[in-house]
């Protein structure tokens, strides 16, 4: 299962992340958190010391290595300088499974311990807001989109992405990679603005988008967010003493997170996995394809001086059956 969690900055995307991740890691999921926000805060927010957090290795820094290994022994992908973050998987490619080991995680990921058990938490490293506008082959984000798109995952394993929604992220299809997308919004006319935003792209991709309200303070507020974005409001969080004591460096057990909170996580990750089954594996190929022949007409040819178009393998489809640990897509 795919999850993103988008929104204002400010907004309370990083905190509900991870008190999400929390969640489904006390519910005994398989999680791979993935920060790729642009302040990159979600380390802290799981825990991790300042010397921690600041160590994480950055996806940014490791696209070769994540372009050679993702290509496997792809013919249609001559090198890993060809490959820009929309390049498709195709016959050769190797794929990534959540619970697997492989010299991506090894070199991107760090195991993080919390009460109820250990996620692995990957992060881009940062960036600037510079760096969402350009459609570059080496953004930063481009490599969690790779990885996105090269995952098989089944319906106890989740990917959740701390995530700006950059004009990058529509423009290369990151957005449509995603079984759920909680906005998360503050009941004011700038949180909901996101919103319209985003519900205006992924109108067109059939992209399910919930909104999560937060720092919700009572009905007026929740009316409000009823009245702004109708049936997609799920549902909305409020102040959190939690999450407060956390922030000034005393945290407590996440079995003493406020029982209504604790209810509204429950609701997210409900939403997910309904979401989930109704996974569509060959749209959900169909649209990765899409994106990466725009992008390859737009700037990737001209980019990478190769026929990008090329890479796309027709007869391919990422599903469940290469489930293998370590998979190579068959012919
Ligand atoms: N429900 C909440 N209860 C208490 N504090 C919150 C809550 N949601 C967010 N915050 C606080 O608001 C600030 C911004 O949240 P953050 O998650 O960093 O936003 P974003 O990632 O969207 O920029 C943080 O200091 C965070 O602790
Ligand atoms: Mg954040």
């Amino acid at each position: 299962m795919k999850i993103a969690f988008v929104g204002k900055g400010g907004s309370g995307k990083t905190t509900l992340s991870s008190l999400f991740i929390r969640h489904l890691a006390a519910n005994e999921a398989h999680v791979i958190a993935v920060d790729a926000d642009i302040n990159q805060h979600l380390g802290a927010a799981l825990g991790l010391d300042e010397a921690e957090a600041a160590a994480l290795p950055a996806m940014g820094a490791h696209l070769p290595l994540i372009k050679d290994y993702l290509r496997g022994s792809n013919p249609r992908i001559a090198s890993a300088e060809t490959m820009i973050k929309t390049t498709p998987p195709g016959e050769g490619s190797r794929l990534l499974r959540v619970r697997e080991d492989n010299p991506i995680f090894d070199a991107c990921a760090r195991t993080v311990r919390l009460d109820d058990g250990d996620v692995r938490l990957m992060a881009t490293g940062p960036f600037t807001e510079s760096d969402l506008g350009v459609a570059c082959y080496h953004s930063k984000v481009g490599a969690v989109e790779l990885c996105l798109n090269h995952l098989v995952d089944g319906p106890d394993e989740y990917v959740v992405v701390d995530m700006t929604a950059g004009s990058d992220s529509f423009a290369s299809g990151m957005f449509t990679r995603f079984d759920m997308t909680f906005l998360v919004a503050e009941p004011t006319r700038k949180g909901v603005s996101v919103y319209r935003q985003y519900k205006e792209y992924a109108r067109d991709y059939g992209v399910a988008l919930k909104v999560v309200g937060n720092k919700v303070q009572g009905p007026d507020d929740l009316e409000f967010l009823r009245a702004e974005v109708g049936d997609d409001l799920l549902i909305g969080v409020g102040h959190s003493d939690w999450v407060r004591s956390m922030e000034k460096g005393r945290p407590s057990r996440f079995e003493l997170l406020e029982a209504d909170n604790r209810m509204a996580l429950q609701a997210l990750q409900d939403a997910a996995e309904d979401s989930y089954e109704l996974r569509d594996w060959e749209r959900y190929t169909r649209q990765m394809v899409h994106f990466h022949l725009k992008n390859a007409e737009s700037w990737g040819n001209e980019k990478t001086g190769a026929d990008l178009a090329a890479q796309v393998d027709p007869a391919f489809v990422l599903d469940e059956r290469h489930a293998g640990a370590g998979a190579t897509a068959p012919a």
